[in-house]
């Protein structure tokens, strides 16, 4: 156990910042604020950027390197996503936007005392959240429709807090387009830093797309060289299922030693079909390499048949002989709400809230939270309960 009070040196351009961030931190006990004209070690470096922000990058980064300093915190009255990305790149611990938000400094200077002392660090949140895995049978059959609007559904239900969204798709990763959004990070630069990824940086790395989902991207500037190895991604997700209530990956058709981990990690794995029979060969034939590579969990693989239509030439029935399995799902043909949705970088929720196609995917959500196994009850031609239950879907 530290006993030691914790040295903190402020280098803060106004009066008014040093007097509050003086006054928070006299408020627990432990910490010290050096003496301006005693410089030397410190162990705690609060620090405004100001207007010529490489600078000072590179002067904390120095400190940081002579061990002159331990921890950085940043603040700025700047809410440029570049500063903050460059803050986080450069290895300051946390960064506080002004005005200060006075409970997120008093959470963080806590939080830092903890770790200092070496008390027991509680975790952030006991959560274990739930991996659901969608893989497509085929490109082009609809599997990052799917996840996408697996992970929106998810999150629009009451009971859940907080979903991830995460882009396997090596370089044609197609999920910032499908949901309009600007990323900065991506899923290898997290794995760079994995050491000290934590719920606060995470939080702070993905984008959030305005239905609330959380986007990690997949690298899209690749030059040959592996950008995380299975034990790094699955360091990530465990740290992702402690923040998360659930974590829904578009793996594409990936078949590799990372997407081997994700399969073993995952509570439920959707394989993605259209009824086509090239399609359907291809879903036996993954079935049987998950068996190969020793995931021998069947019950959790459910099948999906995306572009589900009536007059389809190959049945329900014909298809499940050919399989081999049951058919969980049956996600009827749209192409204009599937296709606008993507044009318009919107979730189906938004754009198409009463279309069969919308409602099946929220009644997968729905299932999915349930902890069922299979839809139930009487079943319509899609395989869903006759309605359904909209008491579940947080109000706005
Ligand atoms: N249920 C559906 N009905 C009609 N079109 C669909 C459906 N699901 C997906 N699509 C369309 O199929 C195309 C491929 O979808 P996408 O999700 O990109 O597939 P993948 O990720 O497997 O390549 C897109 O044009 C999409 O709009
Ligand atoms: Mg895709």
């Amino acid at each position: 156990m530290n006993e030691k009070n914790i040295s903190v040196r402020l280098e803060l351009k106004s009066r008014e910042l040093k007097k509050e961030f003086a006054q928070l931190l006299s408020s627990i006990h432990g910490y010290q604020i050096k003496n301006i004209d005693n410089q030397g070690h410190c162990d705690l470096l609060i620090m405004e950027l100001g207007d010529s922000v490489n600078g000072e990058f590179d002067l904390f980064r120095s400190l940081k390197a002579t061990g002159e300093i331990g921890e950085v915190f940043l603040t700025s009255s700047s809410t440029n996503p570049a500063i903050l990305i460059e803050a986080l790149r450069a290895g300051a611990k946390e960064f506080f936007t002004q005005p200060l938000n006075r409970e997120d400094v008093m959470a963080s200077l806590l939080k830092f005392k903890d770790q200092w002392e070496g008390a027991p660090v509680i975790p952030q949140k006991t959560k274990k959240g739930k991996i659901i895995n969608v893989i497509g049978g085929k490109g082009g059959v609809g599997t990052t429709t799917v996840a996408v609007n697996i992970a929106a559904s998810l999150n629009e239900l009451e009971n859940v807090d907080s979903v991830a969204l995460i882009d396997m798709n090596l370089v044609l990763g197609e999920i910032p387009l499908f949901m309009d959004l600007e990323t900065s990070f991506n899923w290898g630069e997290v794995a760079k830093n994995i050491s000290r990824v934590d719920s606060t940086y995470l939080m702070s790395v993905l984008a959030k797309h305005p239905s609330g989902v959380f986007i990690l991207p997949s690298p899209t500037d690749y030059n040959g060289e592996k950008f995380a190895d299975a034990d790094t991604i699955e360091q990530l997700l465990e740290m992702m299922m402690r923040t998360f209530d659930y974590i829904v990956i578009d793996n594409g058709q990936s078949l590799n030693d990372i997407s081997r981990k994700i399969l073993e990690l995952s509570d439920t794995v959707f394989l993605v079909s259209i009824p086509t029979l090239p399609c359907l060969i291809n879903v036996k034939r993954l079935l049987k390499t998950f068996l190969r590579l020793g995931f021998h969990q069947q019950e959790r693989v459910k099948i999906i048949m995306n572009r589900s239509h009536r007059k389809s030439m190959i049945s329900i029935k014909e298809a499940e002989e050919g399989i081999g399995k049951k058919i969980s799902w049956l996600i009827p043909n749209d192409y204009n709400s599937a296709m606008s949705a993507i044009n318009k970088g919107k979730v189906l929720t938004e754009i198409a809230k009463k279309a069969e196609i919308t409602k099946t995917i929220q009644k997968i959500a729905v299932t999915l939270c349930k902890g069922e196994n299979r839809s139930n009850g009487k079943k319509s031609f899609w395989g869903r309960k006759p309605v359904f239950d909209g008491s579940k879907v947080k109000k706005y």
